[in-house]
């Protein structure tokens, strides 16, 4: 079994952040998205794990390496226009082979990672298993429906008029029938060749795709709202952890709360489930529930909850708490004392602020 992670895409939807950052690097709970994905599949026993790459390839093969880090070994599968994740299978045949596959999209959380889904794969003799998901809303997927024996009726791309609420999660296994698969289909009106259409092509033509409905929770980190609710999930989950090398003192700091090495928490309050990163110094603070401060991070004289806070930046004196927030790298974010009494700012495109 091999392992296939689809991590191409701009990310336009967490502009500004994915201007300078592919979006599958960006953390939930003090660690990239990509790296989370690697986990699952490395705890699942794959250990040969190709990496689809766009535009943004080299940022992410410095980040990940050779996957030695996590015990895998990683081959980086350049892809030079995104035209689908059914075409990304198409590029990846050299590398595949004719070993059975799991590809896992680069931007997906999921709970409790898969590795009952790859055993049960691999017990049986399907050439597909598919991992569905109710949601409230399916037009932003691929949507299944089931006929009344649980097998699959139909599947269909990000539908106007959805036929159930069963959305295709991002995670697929394959055997090397999806090539014939992907070869057969045409580009969809968004002109790319979707996944969808070629494994409906696979259970139009006789072949067993075998559907499994997730029950535990899943994110597509695709919008911010997103990306805060991945984070509040994992963070949910996340053992609390004080390092050694953390300093602490005159603060209040709940049994939730994970502080990572050499980080500094002097004269705060931190309310968990939330992650303090490597080297932060949290000053005269209150650090609320479902917030992570990636590392190297400074926050003085600030009320910080359910948000985002990426590496090297300075947060201090803010007037009002920070909630349901996505902050980047080496922002700084601060009061102006000086008249005039002003808002002062230096945003870049897409940035979005609401001020109270
Ligand atoms: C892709 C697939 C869609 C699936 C979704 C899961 O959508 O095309 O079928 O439901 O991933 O994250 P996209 O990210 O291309 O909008």
């Amino acid at each position: 079994m091999k392992g296939l992670i689809l991590s191409g895409g701009k990310g336009t939807r967490l502009y500004p952040l994915t201007y300078t950052r592919a979006k599958q690097l960006i953390p939930v709970a003090n660690k990239p998205v990509l790296f989370r994905v690697i986990e699952a599949i490395r705890d699942a026993g794959v250990t040969e794990i190709g990496i689809v790459v766009g535009h943004n390839g080299a940022e992410i093969e410095e980040a990940a390496g050779d996957g030695s880090r996590w015990g895998v070994k990683l081959t980086y599968i350049p892809q030079e226009s995104p035209d689908g994740l059914a075409h990304a299978v198409k590029i990846s045949q050299d590398f595949l082979k004719d070993d059975p596959f799991v590809m896992f999209l680069g931007d997906n959380v999921i709970q409790g990672g898969i590795s009952t889904l790859i055993r049960d794969f691999a017990n049986h003799a399907w050439n597909s298993q598919i991992v569905l998901k109710e949601v409230a809303d399916p037009r932003a997927f691929g949507v299944a429906e089931l006929a009344p024996d649980g097998t699959i009726k139909t599947l269909i791309e990000k539908p106007e008029h959805p036929p159930s609420n069963l959305a295709l999660v991002g995670i697929y296994m394959f055997d090397s029938n999806i090539f014939k698969a992907v070869h057969a289909i045409r580009p969809s009106k968004r002109g790319e060749l979707e996944i969808t259409d070629a494994i409906r092509w696979l259970a139009e033509n006789g072949y067993v795709v075998q559907p499994h409905v997730h029950k535990g929770w899943w994110i597509d980190t695709g919008k911010p709202i997103d990306m805060l609710e991945a984070n509040a999930s994992v963070l949910d989950e996340l053992v609390p952890e004080i390092a050694a090398s953390a300093e602490i003192s005159g603060s209040d700091i709940d049994k939730r709360v994970t502080v990572q090495d050499g980080a500094r928490i002097i004269n705060s309050v931190i309310h968990g489930p939330t992650i303090i990163g490597e080297g932060c110094v949290i000053e005269n603070s209150y650090i609320g529930p479902y917030t992570s401060i990636y590392h190297h991070t400074n926050v003085r004289n600030c009320e910080i909850q359910r948000s985002i806070v990426l590496e090297h930046s300075d947060i201090s004196d803010l007037p009002s708490r920070l909630y349901g927030s996505l902050i980047g790298r080496k922002v700084s974010l601060t009061r102006r004392d000086l008249k005039p009494q002003a808002l002062t700012m230096n945003l870049g495109d897409h940035s979005s602020v609401q001020l109270v």
